[in-house]
Parts: structure tokens; sequence; C-alpha cells
């Protein structure tokens, strides 16, 4: 599998990033559903291919929490990503995980984070054998509100 990065210009790129969020969500109305470039917030794309193949991608994008403001230093957000049925269980999300903390320590970011639904025990596998920590996120850490606090599970790397 070879992970490649998606150029904001590379219009089929972005086509299959929508192609393959829709393969592993069911959420219709979820962030990549609209139309338009992929990389809006500053979002960074990977496809990764199994020959001409795409089987998994996975977008980062900077985050500035509240108590992170002041000083306008940007974590980075492991933003939304999968692998299609097909291709699981060949550490592919580790993989993606680890080309998307390169991009964020490339640009200066000394801290990941993400959440998971508390029932995405494969993800919650591979963050912490990627070295995420759980922590418990108050309204100032939470992403992106309190409701998300009660709803998701929090993970925090320093890179
Ligand atoms: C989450 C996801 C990316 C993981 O794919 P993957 O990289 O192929 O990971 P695996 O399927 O190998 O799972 C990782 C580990 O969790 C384990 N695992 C997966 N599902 C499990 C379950 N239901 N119960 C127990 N263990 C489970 C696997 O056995 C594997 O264990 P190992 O590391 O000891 O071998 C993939 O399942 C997916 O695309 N899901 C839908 C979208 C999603 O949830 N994206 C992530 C959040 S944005």
């Amino acid at each position: 599998m070879n992970i490649v990065p998606v150029a904001s210009g590379d219009i089929d790129a972005q086509r299959w990033i929508r192609w393959l969020d829709g393969e592993v969500f069911t959420d219709a109305e979820g962030p990549l559903s609209g139309a338009g470039p992929v990389t809006f917030h500053g979002s960074h794309w990977f496809i990764g291919w199994d020959g001409d193949k795409p089987v998994c991608y996975a977008g980062w994008r900077p985050h500035f929490d509240s108590t992170e403001l002041h000083f306008r230093q940007p974590l980075g957000f492991l933003y939304r990503g999968g692998v299609l049925e097909c291709a699981r269980g060949h550490g592919y999300q580790k993989e993606l995980i680890r080309v998307r903390e390169e991009g964020m320590r490339a640009q200066g970011i000394a801290t990941s984070i993400t959440y998971t639904d508390p029932l995405s025990i494969g993800s919650m596998k591979n963050l912490m054998a990627c070295g995420y920590e759980p922590y418990l996120a108050d309204k100032t850490t939470a992403l992106y509100s309190m409701d998300a606090v009660y709803r998701f599970v929090h993970w925090r790397k320093d890179l």
C-alpha cells in the first residue's frame, strides 16, 4: 500500500476521497458530503493505493482549542479517515496516523489530538499502538463542545 498526499488542485483525488468516505461512513451529512475542495479548514488529505485501487484515506487539520488561542499555536487534529472493509487488518490506519503526524511535525505542531466513538475498538487500538493516550476533556479542550465530551473518547499525543 502506497500513501499519496492529495494536492489541493487534484480533482480526481478529491473525488476518490469522497467516494472512500461514502464507503466507510454511513452519515449522509458528514463533513465531506458537500461539493468543493476537500481541503477546507486547512485540512490535508492522503489516499492509500493498492496498485491502482484506492483502499484507504485520512485527513488532518490544524485545530485551535480555547486554551491555545492566546498564543495561536495550533494542535494537529486527526480529522477523519477509514479503510475499505476488504482492506482491513493490514495496519493501514496506523500508517495513515503516522503520515499525518509527519505532516504536523513538518508544520511545527507539537501535539496531535483526536476523538473516537466509544464503539470504535479498531481505531482505539490503533491510536494506542501509535502512542496516543485518552484524556478527559473539559470545556476548554473538548473537540468541539461539551456534548462531544460525553459522546466521544478524546485522545492526545505529544509529537
Ligand atoms: C477504524 C478502521 C480505519 C481500522 O481499520 P484497520 O487499520 O484495518 O484496523 P484493523 O481492522 O486491523 O483494527 C485494528 C485492531 O483492532 C482490532 N479490532 C477491530 N475491530 C474490533 C472489534 N470489533 N473488537 C475487537 N477488536 C477489534 C483488530 O483485530 C486489530 O487488532 P490488532 O492490532 O491486535 O491486530 C476501519 O475499521 C474503518 O475504516 N472503520 C470505519 C470508519 C472509521 O471508524 N474511521 C475511524 C474514525 S475517523
